[in-house]
């Protein structure tokens, strides 16, 4: 079998500017193109952007501008969007370019002379969002699900497809091709839509009197071809199908990534449009979730948008490609969020794996001059277990990743990186330096770099601009090594000099709110630990300094003193616990220290408003009323 692999995006609509949903879209397909070149295949990877239809003409419109030039700005959008991202497409398609349209022609004209176009009569719910028309289940209280809105009644006369005819076949295909649709959610979702009802067939032209903005039907010019015909067709006119090579070489190879938005038009218009111009079907349909924020989709139409261009600027481009292909699982939705990908840098990157390529050539710097050590021919610093790990952690990383599912790929890889952050601490470098056991130290020196540089190598689909950086700092630019033998933890040169590295991943702290309210947390739990308080809570006491008006006994109490005091803010009595140690004409005229706002409490008969301080050397002893300095103003507040 041929080792080639053709990997392709939605084209996008250019009715607004690139956003987050499609930077990830595009970024997985960069990684799938990568890292399939990575496994020794001849990669091929199409983007673009779908510019005829209703929802362009009418963008357009509402700028003031005409659709070929709104088209032209928007596309140059996300072809520069994705240059600044590195992101490394063979072919960036229009469907307004000429090599389109013409092939576009030629499928309808195909389709049209096999039969598989009539001329008819239709009317239904019309969503220009979606660009296509729903059937009455896939509305919600009346209005299209994906851009809550209520659908336009179109009824006019067209062109249909007959896609009826292949409701069977497809049904068939699907089930007996288990990874045409994945995951598989989605192909029972497929499924589920084809084995409901008997399929509608397709209309696919618009009347030049209602759109022009669209690719003439080459066999009545009355009428322009509905959008998705149209743009579904970019995936083999960009292979210049019928008769181009790259069309022989790899369409066969085909992987079409798209989100859950666009499965109907994926799963069903184009297999049986496939099927009706006698090109072989795809072979698989990978379908992401959506990422969400705040709840809400994060889509042009809701208007909820955070630039691709933005977020790698703030974060760093590997750092959000890493986050997109970590975080989500695919298939499933997942959250948006910064202080996600914030953890994902600061856990992932920084603490796990820049940490260890640190102390690695830290290390490497002390004890061998950084320059590359040997590694001793007797398994004496556990070599073979750590290959057995590699080897897989490499099987894992590409099974899963193979299967788009990057998420668990990369996790996989990273309990290889933790794994390497015990392994120091298992041999303890340091120790092994102080006993002078150098052959030792040099074996584990060694398997940390040549482990440092399998990783590295595996991440290249990843981390496109730092994995290069790490192999810089090994000297291993240039050197080709086969992936194959990335396991054999025997690649570096030894003696080669290693060279400086940067930070590689610079730790990010959140926003300062955030972190001053991490900070207050964290001081709570720290309180509640050791019985400490705020200085809030110490501030609710309120104590001043008061003076002692008069005191009295209180009969029946040999150890309480009735006294009147001068608060500051007003005259109060208190009961005081201190007769035994002091007598009541000794201490009028004193100043003391009130606790003022203490509940009224009634000792002896007698309303108690306040308390005064005292101090005791332990339980037992007796107090020791803490006096003031007269120079001390009444009323004064302790804090
Ligand atoms: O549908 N989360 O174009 P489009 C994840 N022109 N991915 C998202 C997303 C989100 N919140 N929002 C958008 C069209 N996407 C047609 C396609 S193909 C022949 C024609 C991504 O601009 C995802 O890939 O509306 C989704 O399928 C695509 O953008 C829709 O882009
Ligand atoms: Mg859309």
């Amino acid at each position: 079998m041929d080792k080639n692999f053709y990997v392709t995006t939605p084209i996008y609509y250019v009715n607004a500017e690139p956003h987050l949903g499609h930077a990830y879209s595009t970024i997985l397909a960069d990684f799938m193109a990568r890292f399939h070149r990575m496994l020794g295949y001849d990669s091929y990877f199409l983007t673009g952007t779908d510019e005829h239809g209703d929802k362009i003409s009418e963008a357009a419109e509402s700028k003031g501008t005409t659709p070929q030039k709104y088209s032209d700005e928007i596309s140059g959008k996300f072809r520069a969007t994705w240059d600044s991202i590195g992101i490394g497409y063979n072919d960036f398609i229009r469907t307004t370019e000429e090599r389109h349209k013409k092939v576009v022609r030629e499928i309808l004209q195909k389709v049209y002379d096999n039969g598989d176009i009539y001329f008819g009569s239709y009317g239904g719910n019309y969503c220009v969002g979606c660009e296509r028309f729903l059937t009455d289940k896939e509305l919600v209280d009346g209005k299209c699900p994906e851009h809550n809105k209520v659908p336009e009644y179109i009824e006019e006369k067209n062109y249909f497809f007959r896609m009826s005819k292949y409701q069977d076949w497809l049904i068939e295909h699907i089930e007996s091709n288990p990874d045409f649709i994945r995951p598989e959610r989605y192909k029972n979702e497929v499924l589920s839509m084809l084995k409901g009802d008997k399929l509608e067939d397709l209309c696919i032209s618009r009347p030049v009197s209602r759109l022009q903005w669209g690719i003439e039907l080459p066999f009545d010019n009355n009428f322009v071809t509905y959008v998705w015909f149209d743009a579904l067709i970019n995936y083999v006119s960009a292979l210049e199908y019928p008769s181009g090579e790259k069309f022989a070489k790899y369409w066969p190879s085909v992987n079409h990534i798209i989100a859950k938005d666009i499965l109907k038009p994926h799963g069903i218009f184009w297999p049986t449009m496939l099927k009706a111009a006698g090109i072989e079907p795809y072979q698989s349909l990978n379908i992401h979730g959506y990422w969400n924020m705040d709840d809400a989709k994060m889509s042009k139409s809701l208007g909820n948008v955070v630039t691709p261009h933005d977020l790698v600027g703030k974060y760093g481009n590997d750092q959000i490609r890493y986050f997109f292909l970590k975080e989500m699982t695919f298939g499933s939705d997942a959250k948006f969020s910064e202080d996600v990908v914030i953890d994902r840098i600061n856990y992932d990157l920084a603490n796990d794996l820049g940490n260890l390529i640190n102390r690695t050539f830290n290390m490497a710097g002390k004890y061998f001059d950084g320059n590359i050590p040997e590694t001793s021919a007797d398994d004496i610093a556990g070599t073979g277990n750590l290959k057995a790990n590699l080897e897989s952690a490499i099987n894992e990383f590409t099974s899963h990743c193979k299967k788009f599912q990057t998420s668990i790929g990369i996790e996989k890889l990273w309990e290889f990186i933790r794994s390497l952050n015990k392994y120091v601490d298992e041999y303890r470098p340091w120790e092994l330096a102080r006993n002078n056991d150098m052959e030792k130290l040099s074996s584990v020196i060694r398997n940390l770099l040549e482990s440092i540089y399998a990783v590295a190598r595996l991440l290249e689909p990843v981390l496109i601009k730092i994995s290069p950086e790490i192999m810089e700092g090994l000297s291993m630019t240039g050197v080709e090594v086969e992936f194959s033998s990335l396991s054999s933890l025997n690649n570096l040169c030894t003696g080669a000099a290693l060279n400086r590295l940067p930070i590689l991943f610079p730790k990010l702290e959140k926003t300062i709110k955030e972190a001053i309210e991490t900070e207050k947390k964290d001081n709570k739990k720290k309180a509640a630990v050791e019985g400490l308080i705020e200085f809030d809570e110490f501030m609710k006491v309120d104590i001043r300094v008061a003076e002692i008006i008069s005191a009295e006994k209180i009969e029946g109490s040999d150890k309480l003193l009735y006294l009147k005091v001068n608060s500051g803010i007003d005259e109060r009595n208190i009961v005081a616990g201190i007769a035994s140690v002091c007598e009541p004409e000794k201490i009028t005229g004193k100043r003391i220290l009130l606790v003022a706002n203490l509940k009224p409490a009634t000792i002896f008969g007698k309303e108690s408003n306040g308390m005064l301080l005292a101090a005791k050397e332990n339980k037992k002893s007796s107090p020791q009323v803490i006096f003031v300095d007269n120079a001390i103003p009444v009323g004064a507040r302790l804090g």
